[in-house]
């Protein structure tokens, strides 16, 4: 029998009969009805479109070969961010089962109540001393930590300035702000320098927000102009490494490494776990300390949600830890790059990509398992025959 507070309220009342359930629940049928002829209706044009979003079910670990259900054959994956092979390896798997055992599965709480462990606070050090930072907050993604960032930090006195390209995650946080907003054509430093000049007057913090490695292009932004530009206009730079932490720039420092900038230039990074950090989940922003502090006072998806589970946060801990040991993973990834780019040449790809493109050069990484294997197909895509830098759509 149903315990009495999870009956439906139309049972409590008499109302079953006109009632009809639906997905377990029970609903008004005619509100249903015109609900349900909505949703046929988005589903029938995301299938006409063509976006229709299929799931492959993986019957195992990530890695660069993996096998999926419904098949015996063994599959070479592209299509992981999965980009120093971190993700299965035993030591990380190892501090996981560790963690477990230690700090149990969960915490049942958020951060600022009874959510806050040791190993949060160790993982928090580790990753701003990583970034060359004065602090960091975790969250439970990176989605959450753009999510929470914008509207905790700026004010209708203030003007945020995006790139067109930016990740989605970027595009909600800079909507749930009430910041004035601009939004540059991507990597178009002449709009970016119109609107610093536009704002100069009527901003009073202005914050210029970009990803660091835009993965669905295959490129990197001009980060030196960016910066030359924050100094003359007196303005911040946020970046979302996402998809250069651990890897890009010669110690895997990310985009700010990669351009040769000095440790601290970008006033603030936000990053995730999720993809080359060991791809359990979570994510963080890593940036001055008062800045940290108001995340952790106004933020809300830090606020309001639970804490990173002990497994999760030992995996990137380990991880840390394993990029801090020496520079192989980093190093391996552009010997596989190379290997992978030689090996397609070879066997009569047409890869487009050359000397003259130096970004998108630099962004075919590939991940260090022990077979080099690439990126997404899209982003393969893109590298190998529609090179986004030189605009060779051919
Ligand atoms: C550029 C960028 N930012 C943010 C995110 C969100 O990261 P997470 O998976 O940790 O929520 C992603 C994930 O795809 C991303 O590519």
């Amino acid at each position: 029998m149903l315990p009495m507070k999870i009956v439906p309220t139309c049972w409590k009342i008499g109302l079953a009969s006109t009632f009809r359930w639906s997905n377990s629940q029970c609903r008004h049928s005619n509100a249903w009805s015109v609900a349900q002829k909505t949703i046929d209706g988005n589903l029938k044009t995301i299938n006409d479109e063509g976006t229709w979003k299929k799931e492959r079910i993986i019957a195992g670990k990530q890695g660069a070969h993996i096998r999926v259900q419904n098949s015996d054959r063994r599959v070479i994956n592209f299509c992981a961010n999965n980009y120093l092979g971190l993700s299965s390896h035993p030591e990380v798997i190892e501090a996981a089962i560790e963690a477990l055992k230690t700090h149990g599965a969960g915490l049942s709480s958020v951060r600022f109540i009874c959510g806050t462990q040791d190993i949060h606070k160790e993982l928090e050090e580790k990753i701003a001393k990583f970034h060359g930072r004065e602090d960091t907050i975790l969250y439970a993604s990176c989605f959450d930590a753009n999510a929470g960032l914008f509207e905790a930090m700026l004010t209708p006195d203030d003007a945020v300035i995006s790139d067109q390209l930016n990740h989605a995650s970027i595009i909600d946080g800079i909507r749930l702000c009430k910041a004035q907003k601009f939004r540059y054509s991507h990597r178009d430093m002449a709009q970016l320098e119109d609107y610093l000049k536009q704002t100069q007057k009527t901003a009073r913090t202005r914050l210029i927000v970009t990803d660091g490695v835009f993965s669905m292009d295959g490129n990197v932004t001009p980060l030196s102009t960016i910066t030359d530009l924050a100094d003359k206009y007196d303005a911040l730079v946020f970046i979302d490494e996402c998809h250069a932490t651990g890897f890009f720039g010669k110690t895997g420092r990310g985009t700010e490494e990669y351009f040769n900038l000095p440790t601290g230039k970008i006033d603030i990074i936000n990053s995730t776990l999720g993809k080359a950090l060991g791809g359990a989940a979570g994510g963080y922003t890593t940036g001055p300390k008062g800045l940290i502090d108001l995340l952790r006072q106004k933020s809300r998806p830090y606020l309001f949600s639970n804490s990173l589970p002990p497994p999760v946060v030992a995996t990137a801990s380990k991880v840390f830890d394993l990029l801090a040991r020496d520079n192989s993973f980093v190093e391996k990834v552009a010997d596989n790059t190379k290997l992978f780019r030689d090996s397609m040449k070879d066997a009569g790809f047409n890869i487009l990509v050359s000397n003259r493109h130096k970004t998108a050069k630099k962004i075919d990484h590939f991940y260090s398992g022990n077979k080099s294997i690439g990126r997404s197909t899209s982003d393969m895509s893109r590298l190998c025959g529609r090179c986004s830098s030189c605009n060779n759509y051919g």
